[in-house]
């Protein structure tokens, strides 16, 4: 699971790096490019983040007397070559060019230069990246070994590299017939000026721009570059150049394919002033909010949740992964709170292990901030076959899952850039609570606009404490009951996943149950209780944790009387909002508090260790 683009234009250099930035939320392993100049090949590989790529050819841009190491040139690629050769003799060009670039999430073989993309043919003059993951490589792999074929890495990735020999569409082709998995390929050549490019099961699209073409794993790519792009299907393949775009379907034909519109909305790509990007995406929640309030009023989208309204189902599935399978819970809640019918949600993973009932009769909603989830979007591959009505609630309107939806409505948050999804589980609340009122026939919009009045992003006096509290532990639990429990699995995934701390989240009556033999003073309990009919319950499971020794932090709407109060070591209070919204509103604080903590102890929560933003593989 990576990110890949190809580029024919100038400055081929700057533009592939920021392709490559815009990718970085696929993978942040390693990152690598190849350049295609004077029949040579430049190869710059690093790892890590594609900051150090970039360091790393700007070092070459400015002072390329220092030289830089790990650049090949010509057929140099073994390890050791890269390593030590240095490469003052290669003057930066920023002319017209063509070349191929990659940033990696390692699946096939640990993180190294060897197994950093691009990768090469035996006669090292074709280059190629690779998104996906080729099911069949060890087969094909033996057969190459038998042939003599030598690999530098352990990649799948490298084998479809050997298969070519000399890059043409016949030899393309014959490659991606052996290949069975999913693949999103980009290929260059010594020999010609063409890029070429399969897709299988990974998204590709390919754009022309006035003096570029490019081929990219997200049309984010083109932003600024060209004003339509295709977007490929399954076993589709092709070759682009400054001239002219050729595309294949699967069944080998050449085929004119319609260009769709780069309607980017939404985006902004800075930090605008602030350190990382989940601080600056929790505080974004306000304007998704103020996207949603505006862009649901119009006809396009009532259209959208009228459709929805009129398809008949008597059965409701919520399906995601991670956070976005946190917001399906919510939706669960919602639905089950107004509609008599039956209603599940589930991992996106688990769900084909489950055997629901699912035919015509259902609607299966999806949710995913990327829409691109290898493991939702085979589920609702799965749920398609089955006959069901799709809806996909989403960030990404021209995903692969919007695009195989009968529905699809956005949840209008602007890119979403740090790992740790922040704004759009706030936006997918705030459009399942939508979907819920317009199915009931009563008005969204006053009450949206009364949430807007009282969002409450916290104190940072009382949450950077808590946060450096918080540091200490090597152990935290989250409890909740009723929507207060979705609440603290929500919150307690933010904290493990940027801060490394271990986490879990319990119902709270569930404690006594077996997790209350871990509690200690070791342990800190952060408990969610923002439902009145549910608070004193609650209340008394905390009891039970102070008692035995456990640290109690509280976040709460309901007012506190002095001896409650005193059983806490920490209380932050949220603004009371109608109790549907009470899960969103106290999400917010809970992310700044795993926010703040990732930063006090020194990580990146922007680029947490070991993860990816969109996870393409299964
Ligand atoms: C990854 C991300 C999570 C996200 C999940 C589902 O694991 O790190 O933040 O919730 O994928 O992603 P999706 O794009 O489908 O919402």
């Amino acid at each position: 699971m990576c990110g890949i683009i190809g580029y024919i234009g100038d400055n081929v250099e700057q533009n592939l790096i920021a392709g490559l930035e815009k990718l970085e939320y696929r993978g942040y392993d390693s990152a690598g490019m190849v350049i295609k100049r004077e029949n040579d090949f430049e190869v710059y590989k690093s790892i890590g983040a594609v900051e150090n790529l970039k360091n790393k050819v700007t070092r070459r841009n400015c002072d390329f007397k220092e030289g830089t190491k790990n650049v090949v040139t010509n057929n140099n690629l073994d390890n050791d070559k890269m390593k030590n050769q240095d490469d003052k003799e290669t003057q930066t060009q920023s002319d017209f060019s063509l070349g191929i670039a990659h940033t990696r999430w390692a699946t096939h073989g640990k993180i190294s230069l060897e197994n950093c993309h691009p990768h090469f043919s035996s006669q090292k003059d074709v280059a190629l990246v690779h998104n996906g993951i080729i099911e069949n490589f060890e087969t094909l792999k033996n057969e190459l070994l038998k042939q003599g074929c030598n690999f530098y890495g352990e990649t799948d990735s490298e084998v479809v590299a050997k298969l070519i020999a000399k890059l043409d569409i016949n030899s393309l082709r014959r490659t991606i017939k052996k290949l069975e998995g999913s693949f999103a390929i980009v290929l260059i050549s010594k020999n010609n000026d063409n890029l070429f490019f399969a897709k299988n099961k990974s998204p590709l699209y390919v754009a022309v721009g006035e003096s570029c073409a490019m081929v990219a794993s997200d049309p984010s790519c083109f932003v600024g570059k060209a004003a339509e792009y295709y977007s490929l299907e399954d076993g589709e393949y092709g070759k682009i150049s400054l001239k002219e775009v050729v595309f294949y379907d699967k069944n080998d034909k050449i085929i004119e394919k319609k260009a769709q519109n780069l309607d980017f909305r939404y985006i902004n790509e800075e930090k605008s002033g602030y350190e990382h990007f989940m601080i600056k995406e929790i505080y974004q929640s306000r304007i998704a909010l103020e996207n949603i309030i505006k862009r649901y009023q119009e006809d396009e989208i009532k259209d959208i949740l009228k459709k929805v309204k009129q398809s008949m189902f008597d059965r409701v599935y919520f399906i995601g992964c991670g956070t976005a399978y946190h917001a399906g819970l919510i939706g669960e809640s919602f639905m089950r709170n107004s509609f008599n019918i039956d209603i599940f949600s589930s991992i996106a993973s688990e769900f084909q292990n489950k055997n629901y009932c699912i035919d015509e009769n259902s609607l299966c909603i999806f949710l995913s901030q990327s829409g691109e989830t290898a493991d939702t979007l085979s589920a609702l591959e799965y749920c398609r076959l089955k006959g069901a009505k799709i809806l996909t609630i989403t960030n990404t309107e021209y995903s692969t899952m919007a695009l195989k939806s009968d529905y699809c409505l956005p949840i209008c948050a602007g890119q979403e850039k740090s790992v740790a999804s922040t704004k759009a589980y706030f936006a997918q609340c705030i459009v399942l609570y939508i979907l819920k009122k317009y199915l009931q026939g009563k008005d969204y919009i006053e009450p949206l606009k009364n949430l807007k009045k009282q969002l409450d992003f916290g104190d940072d006096n009382i949450l950077k404490p808590l946060a450096r509290n918080l540091s200490s532990y090597d152990k935290v639990f989250f409890i909740g009951r009723g929507n207060d429990y979705i609440t603290a699995k929500e919150a307690s995934l933010k904290l493990k996943e940027i801060t490394y701390i271990f986490s879990s989240a319990l119902a709270s009556g569930e404690l006594k149950h077996g997790t209350l033999a871990l509690i200690d003073e070791n342990v800190l309990v952060v408990v969610v209780a923002t439902d009145e009919k549910l608070f004193n319950k609650t209340l008394n499971n905390a009891y039970e944790i102070k008692t035995r020794g456990g640290k109690l932090a509280l976040f709460t709407s309901i007012p506190l009387d002095e001896i409650a109060r005193e059983k806490f070591d920490y209380v932050v209070k949220i603004n009371q909002t109608i109790q549907e919204f009470m899960p969103i509103q106290t999400i917010l604080q809970l992310q700044k508090i795993a926010y703040f903590t990732a930063v006090i102890k020194g990580i990146n929560p922007d680029k947490p260790r070991n993860l990816a933003k969109s996870v393409t593989v299964e």
